[in-house]
């Protein structure tokens, strides 16, 4: 179906990825006069930074980012390395200026200084936002301003494989397909950037755009490169009953109330202090416990009450006016005079490509640097969020350590050199494209999928034990076998989306047995991992990083590495 003869291209820089981290890389690489290219499966304004709703965190005025660390090293249930979270509290503030000197309008207070917001587990306000759109806001400023710099985009390639030479420890380029015509081509470069976000669409009830399918975890796994912290996924309260679409945590923060089907304010059991503005691992099992045990609203009884009827019509228009929309559009209900149901979501991943905080790759537990490879936003893991991300630091840390990363490869620059990749670099992909083609069997990739998401909703969700974890390792080596019998129907060249699908879901395939294996073997509750079987924190046992790769049988292997404490000594993390 496809031309058999790639293109080849020669860069200095490929950023993969045109959500908010990888164009703040590519406004400083074309800034430091590097020859860079920005490749997206989607066009970049569809990223999914777009739908991040509430808000961007920076300790401005008489707040301080001391206590911004604070809040962060604890909501993260102390995984987090604290190096990595004070660079990030430290540059949040110059992280607004920079994205409000771009261009992007927050909104504001009446003394006309920007406006911030509640969150969960903040001791402060200190999400600054634009009504509700705040990561669209960022999203086509970051846009605007690399398009106005004159960055190149390679819109809708779909990377398939990263060049990487194992002896040399060398990153050299990667390879794609058009997604328009099927033709591959391999992408030379002296700096590789993934920035393609996150992989919660390997579970069934979840936030993310169709595009978030983890590719950039798989494809580095598959050369040999760990993952760190995967068995972290972060489950935000407030998904639309039943599909999952974020009603944004700025509805709390503005004063919403959660309510069971005996009307019950039930978060004064659970978190009496902050209510429903707790951070979002403790508000979702919350929910969940609520539902369990038999207090769920709506039909099925699957749901609880988000009311924001108090706001009054006239708040709500003025800051939330597209959750408004979306409670209207999916439920039928408006908020201005009805409650909302909702349920915990899939939205977040804290584990991902491991790095250092200048945004290199680590190869694996050992921390060597992999040369050439770079990382950046919610595909990588440089540990700001630990066990538990507090909301509104995703864009705040896609933002900076993009731009982090594009200030390192401009250093890094003058000790990276190009390797001449050539067609035979394609070889791999056009291989695994090949396969997909002409394998002949009568499974179904759809099929397949939805029995993937759904059993990681049911055993790896916000509730996980033994039994469910070790089912669910059974059930994805089962699903695998069969993915090696399936057969697609359409074998064209031209927006094969079918090809498209298959080619991400072996990527959910391979992190998910990751997801699975660090959260059989992490025996206590930290943050988003919560273990019945293991309730309690243990810290003697589990305060450090889980780094796992696949052997070369496929098998998930396992090493851990050890927590960066700075001034946050551990403590008992209530709320
Ligand atoms: O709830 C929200 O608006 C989501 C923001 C975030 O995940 O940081």
């Amino acid at each position: 179906m496809t031309c058999d003869i790639p293109n080849i291209y020669e860069y200095d820089v490929v950023i993969v990825g045109a959500g908010l981290a990888g164009l703040a890389a590519a406004i400083e690489c074309k800034k430091a006069g590097l020859k860079i290219c920005v490749i997206s499966k989607i066009h970049p304004l569809r990223s999914h930074s777009g739908a991040a709703q509430g808000g961007i965190n920076a300790a401005l005025r008489e707040d301080d980012a001391k206590s911004h660390e604070f809040d962060t090293v604890k909501g993260g249930d102390y995984l987090g390395d604290q190096s990595a979270i004070k660079l990030l509290c430290d540059r949040a503030p110059e992280t607004i200026r920079y994205i409000e000197n771009m261009g992007a309008v927050f909104s504001r207070e009446s003394s006309g200084v920007i406006a911030q917001r509640q969150f969960g587990g903040q001791s402060k306000p200190r999400a600054c936002y634009a009504k509700d759109r705040t990561g669209l806001t960022c999203l086509q400023t970051f846009y605007e301003q690399a398009d106005r710099l004159g960055v190149e985009f390679c819109e809708e390639f779909f990377v398939g494989d990263l060049l990487f030479d194992a002896d040399r420890n060398k990153v050299y380029g990667i390879t794609a397909m058009k997604i328009k015509d099927g033709a591959f081509s391999v992408f030379n470069a002296r700096a590789v950037l993934f920035a393609m976000g996150g992989y919660a669409r390997c579970y069934e009830i979840n936030s993310n755009a169709h595009a978030n399918t983890g590719d950039a975890l798989s494809i580095a796994l598959r050369r040999g490169l760990s993952l760190e912290d995967m068995e972290f996924v972060q489950f935000h309260p407030t998904g639309l009953n039943p599909s999952g679409i974020l009603i944004s945590e700025a509805a709390r923060g503005e004063g919403g109330r959660l309510f069971n089907s005996k009307n019950e304010r039930f978060m004064s059991r659970y978190a009496p202090k902050k209510m429903e503005l707790a951070p979002r691992d403790v508000v979702s099992r919350a929910i969940e416990t609520e539902i369990a045990e038999g207090r769920g609203a709506g039909e099925n009884k699957d749901a609880v009450w988000l009311d924001l009827t108090h706001l009054g019509e006239d708040l709500i228009a003025a800051k939330l006016p597209e959750l408004r929309d979306l409670a209207i559009t999916f439920q039928g209900l408006d908020m201005v005079k009805d409650r909302v149901m909702i349920r915990a979501t899939a939205h977040y991943s804290m584990g991902g490509i491991p790095t250092d905080i200048d945004a290199r790759v680590k190869r694996d537990e050992t921390a060597a640097i992999v040369e050439g490879f770079y990382a950046a936003g919610e595909c990588a893991c440089v540990s700001v969020h630990g066990a538990n991300r507090l909301g509104a630091n995703s864009l705040l840390e896609a933002a900076l350590f993009g731009r982090v990363a594009g200030e390192t490869i401009a250093k890094d620059m003058a000790n990276l050199t190009l390797k001449n990749a050539d067609k035979s670099d394609a070889a791999g992909f056009m291989a695994e494209v090949d396969r997909l083609l002409t394998q002949n069997g009568n499974e179904s990739v759809a099929k397949l999928r939805a029995e993937l998401q759904k059993s990681m909703t049911k055993n790896v969700g916000v509730f996980r034990d033994q039994e469910r974890l070790a089912k669910q390792k059974e059930i994805i080596k089962d699903i695998r076998d069969r993915f090696k019998k399936a057969r697609l129907t359409d074998k064209s060249a031209r927006y094969n989306t079918e090809l498209f699908e298959a080619l991400e879901f072996g990527h959910m395939l391979d992190f998910s047995a990751l997801i699975v294996e660090g959260a059989l073997r992490r025996e206590e509750s930290r943050g988003a991992h919560y273990r019945t079987d293991f309730p309690d924190r243990d810290d003697a046992k589990f305060l450090r990083h889980t780094f796992a790769a696949l052997d070369k049988n496929g098998e998930v292997k396992v090493a851990y590495a050890p927590v960066d404490i700075g001034d946050h000594k551990p403590q008992k993390r209530s709320y």
